[in-house]
């Protein structure tokens, strides 16, 4: 009777075994966050974070050909938020991520040969979790329980709460996102998104080496040139740290709010983008380049960029500038940018005829070259930047008080990439007296229309200090 039936019931089982396999799995092994020294995940499984936020599993699901491992959100598995093999994807579904006797975390590929390593050393007793927050972190097993690796240390395209970009100080260590290739395909592309840590700490994109895009720099409540942070900071506590042992960006979700992260695109967008529940879609909260004004140095030095004038003539010159190559600016190339009308006084280091002349609603300019000093006011700054003739410009620090501001930045070189924003702040730009007697002249109408209730005197007084 057996004999007779076996080859039916073999073949029956062939069909029904996978079936079960795949079934009793998910029951009997509940899915978990933690994957254990002598276990592995091979393609097909998951580990999922403990309150179903995170999945970190092989991907492209279901599709043959390429396959990575990574961590995407739940909601959307096309949310990918971290990949560990971006550069040496696996050819078929035969990926298995193990443990090593060092405690290594190990992508291994169907022949046995290791693809990826989080070429980390611990113990034996090594375990690896998948948080809550989306971070992968394997940590030792022996009492001290201390972290050996995490993937929030290995940045791929996107940034999520919690984790940061920057530099490590004491050990030169950096942190950035590098963009995809493109949409599709996770190697690591052109772009890079980086927490620029000299002068005032500023978020730059480069492509290749050029920098292409910059937020402004952190004024204490802000990026200079990224006002819209203000909108949803009910939402988010942004984290600029300077320290001496690090100087990074992140930022922390506030309790309520939904899933988020901010993605940098195979096409060079910055992208911050916020999960809708009721429309189960990700909702674009800011993207940079917003405008033609946001490309890095579009006016060239000296020049400013005014997205909401006509485009033809969006790039100017300064108050007290001009084109440096009239003919070339006339052909829309500004890319030499402006030269000053008359040379400053800079007297003898005692007195100088010298003043400034405000610039309203402004992105900063690039800091990178700029000097910082935090414990100053904003008067101190002035007569600073008076003293030293190779002082340019200057700014406030930190905006976080209120009124016009404290600490002061001082820029010496040519003022880069500088247009105005919606709710930008002020720079102080140093002119010498002839230009700033011209500038009381011909702006006093322009001026007294601004605010028609306030005496124009006064009203020149807060923009020629
Ligand atoms: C993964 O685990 C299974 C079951 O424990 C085992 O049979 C398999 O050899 C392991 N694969 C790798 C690559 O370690
Ligand atoms: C691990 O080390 C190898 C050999 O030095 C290197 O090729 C690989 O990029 C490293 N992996 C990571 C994730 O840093
Ligand atoms: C735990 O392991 C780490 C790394 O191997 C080691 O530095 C530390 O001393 C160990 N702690 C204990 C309590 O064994
Ligand atoms: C920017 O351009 C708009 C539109 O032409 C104009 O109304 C505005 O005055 C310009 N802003 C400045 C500061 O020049
Ligand atoms: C600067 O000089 C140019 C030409 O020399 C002139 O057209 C322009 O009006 C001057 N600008 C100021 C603010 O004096
Ligand atoms: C900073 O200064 C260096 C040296 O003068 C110059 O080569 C570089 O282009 C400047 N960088 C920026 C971003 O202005
Ligand atoms: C002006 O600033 C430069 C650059 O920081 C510095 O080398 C120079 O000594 C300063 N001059 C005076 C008179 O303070
Ligand atoms: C004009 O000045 C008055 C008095 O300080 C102020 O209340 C008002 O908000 C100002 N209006 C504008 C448009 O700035």
């Amino acid at each position: 009777m057996w004999s007779k039936n076996e080859p039916h019931l073999q073949s029956l089982l062939l069909i029904v075994v996978p079936f079960l396999l795949v079934s009793t799995a998910s029951a009997a092994n509940p899915v978990s966050d933690i994957l254990d020294k002598g276990r592995n995940i091979t393609d097909g499984e998951t580990l999922v974070s403990a309150g179903g936020s995170f999945t970190l599993g092989f991907f492209p699901p279901g599709v043959l050909g390429k396959r990575y491992l990574g961590i995407w959100f739940s909601v959307d598995e096309d949310a990918i938020c971290w990949v560990a093999n971006r550069d040496h994807p696996l050819t078929d579904a035969h990926g298995a991520l193990v443990i090593s006797d060092t405690g290594s975390l190990l992508l291994i590929d169907s022949s046995g040969q290791v693809v990826w390593s989080s070429n980390t050393t611990g113990t034996a007793s090594t375990t690896v979790q998948l948080l809550e927050s989306g971070n992968l972190v394997s940590r030792d097993g022996n009492a001290s329980g201390a972290i050996t690796w995490q993937s929030f240390d290995h940045p791929s395209n996107t940034l999520l709460p919690g984790m940061k970009i920057g530099k490590n100080l004491w050990t030169g260590e950096e942190w950035y996102l590098t963009s995809w290739r493109s949409a599709d395909d996770p190697a690591t592309g052109n772009f890079r998104y980086i927490t620029d840590t000299e002068g005032v700490p500023q978020n730059v994109m480069l492509d290749g080496g050029k920098r292409i895009y910059r937020t402004g720099p952190w004024n204490g409540l802000w990026f200079s040139g990224v006002t819209e942070m203000g909108t949803y900071s009910d939402m988010f506590i942004y984290r600029l740290t300077s320290s001496p042992s690090e100087i990074t960006y992140g930022y922390v979700a506030k309790a309520g709010t939904p899933f988020s992260r901010l993605v940098l695109t195979g096409d060079g967008l910055f992208r911050r983008l916020v999960w809708d529940t009721s429309s189960r879609a990700w909702k674009i909260f800011f993207q940079g380049p917003r405008d033609i004004c946001d490309q890095y140095g579009r006016c060239g030095a000296f020049g400013l960029c005014n997205a909401s004038a006509p485009s033809t003539s969006f790039c100017s010159c300064v108050r007290g500038f001009s084109p440096a190559s009239p003919m070339q600016w006339k052909m829309r190339d500004t890319s030499n940018g402006c030269r000053r009308n008359v040379t400053l006084d800079c007297g003898n280091g005692i007195s100088t005829t010298d003043g400034f002349v405000v610039m309203q609603g402004v992105k900063l300019p690039d800091t990178h070259n700029a000097s910082v000093d935090a414990s100053i006011t904003l008067e101190e700054c002035r007569t600073r930047c008076l003293a030293n003739c190779s002082c340019l410009a200057y700014a406030p620090l930190d905006l976080k008080g209120g009124g016009t501001g404290t600490g002061c930045i001082i820029w010496r070189e040519d003022l880069m990439d500088l247009r105005l924003v919606d709710g930008g702040q002020s720079l102080y730009l140093r002119l010498a007296k002839t230009e700033l007697a011209h500038f009381r002249r011909s702006n006093n109408a322009e001026l007294s229309q601004v605010n028609r209730s306030h005496p124009s005197r006064f009203l020149l007084g807060l923009l020629l200090v």
